[in-house]
């Protein structure tokens, strides 16, 4: 538990840091939304001041907003050049994010796969945590999917994503998310949550069973996993 965001973010960007420093051409799995922005500046910090390099590391985002242009200011893609990739100096050929207008669905994401595997699997997979427990956007349900598909978001996600907004009709409702099973093969996961509003969605991903309710917890199955949480998101885990 990190006593508060700043903390946590320095943190996180530490544990990034000597993962890249031990192997600079890691695989890295990315997460987009408000809480891993404290960790992307502090890279982006460490890679000005000379510290970290990122020029041979290989990223795959979890997920894209469906349908989206790249171009659209609101796209995961945008955010992803403005907030890490541009100022990390990391080359545009190795950053990847699933496509969020496809021609055809399936065929992009069956191709998000292969560019995984191909690069070697994901080295660190970086996530946050939705308020209902997903990751990526593998929403609560009866069951969930292994690979990269298309998702209807909840209606929690839709609210939730709504502040980032102007209206609530442009709040996209569908994405092009990761699996469970494509973040599970991760070799090393890296969990962030920050706020009050992910407290109870913590404590049942780290003290509840597995369960496809909260996808969150079938974490517990994977051998190396950090959570990383600031107070407030820890707050019903005494
Ligand atoms: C984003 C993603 C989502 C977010 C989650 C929390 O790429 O995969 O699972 O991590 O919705 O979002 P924030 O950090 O905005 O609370």
């Amino acid at each position: 538990m990190l006593r508060d965001y700043q903390s946590l973010s320095e943190q996180a960007a530490a544990l990034v840091g000597d993962r890249i420093r031990r192997n600079p051409a890691t695989v890295l799995g990315l997460a987009t939304g408000s809480t891993p922005l404290g960790l992307y500046r502090e890279l982006v910090k460490m890679v000005r001041r000379g510290v970290i390099d990122f020029g041979e590391v290989v990223t795959f985002n979890l997920d894209e907003y469906y349908p989206i242009a790249k171009e659209n200011p609101q796209s995961y893609y945008y955010y992803m050049q403005r907030h890490f990739w541009e100022p990390a100096a990391i080359p545009p050929e190795r950053a990847h994010i699933p496509d969020g207008n496809p021609d055809d669905v399936r065929a992009s994401c069956r191709d998000y796969e292969l560019k995984i595997y191909r690069a070697g699997g994901i080295d660190l997979q970086i996530l946050g945590i939705g308020v209902n427990g997903h990751i990526g956007f593998n929403e609560p349900g009866e069951e969930l999917m292994a690979k990269t598909h298309l998702v209807s978001l909840s209606g929690e996600t839709i609210a939730a994503n709504s502040r980032f907004f102007e209206k609530a009709a442009d709040v996209p409702r569908m994405a092009i998310t990761m699996g469970l099973g494509t973040i599970m093969k991760a070799r090393e996961i890296l969990l962030l949550a920050a706020g009050p509003d992910k407290g109870t969605a913590i404590r049942e991903t780290v003290k509840g069973g597995l369960s496809t309710r909260v996808p969150a917890s079938l974490l517990q199955a994977h051998p190396r996993v950090t959570v990383m949480v600031d107070r407030e998101a820890a707050r019903y885990l005494r």
